[in-house]
Formats: C-alpha cells, sequence, structure tokens
C-alpha cells in the first residue's frame, strides 16, 4: 500500500510500514534539517543522535528514524 505525506509542501510517497526516515531517503533526500550551519539526516538511524528531527503535524523533535509514516503526515524540515 502506497503511503503518501507532505515534506516542505511537496507531495512524497512511499510504502507502509517505511519510516519518515526511509521514505525521504527512498524519494532522493538525505537531510532534512540544520544544526550549526550543516545539513543533517539519518547518522545512527536507531534512535540515539537525534539528526534526523522533523515536525510531524506540528509536533517538533520527531525522530524520523523511529517514526512510522502515516497516510497524511506533514512533516517539515526543522533548524536548530
Ligand atoms: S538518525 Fe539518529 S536518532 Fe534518528
Amino acid at each position: 500500500m502506497t503511503v503518501r505525506i507532505e515534506f516542505d509542501g511537496a507531495p512524497v510517497a512511499g510504502r507502509d510500514g517505511q519510516t519518515i526516515a526511509g521514505l525521504l531517503i527512498g524519494a532522493g533526500h538525505r537531510s532534512w534539517r540544520t544544526a550549526a550551519g550543516a545539513e543533517r539526516g539519518v547518522f545512527c538511524g536507531i534512535g540515539i543522535c537525534q539528526d534526523c528531527l522533523v515536525t510531524v503535524n506540528g509536533v517538533e523533535g520527531v525522530r524520523a528514524c523511529q517514526r512510522t509514516a502515516n497516510d497524511g503526515d506533514v512533516v517539515a524540515r526543522e533548524s536548530r
């Protein structure tokens, strides 16, 4: 089944069961957060480093590598 989310205002599609990070990587994104002027995306992939933080449906600080993407999620990059 296809899952469709919005990332920074653009539609992104992936497969049911993928994490937000997996879905974004599958769509060609390599980073989705800026920290101290550097681009960040997945580093550890196991929920420890917090490099992958995004805002999901208005909730800040969600670990994209741990959160399963749900149809209709609105995901925004973070900068901090
Ligand atoms: S990539 Fe390290 S917490 Fe998600």
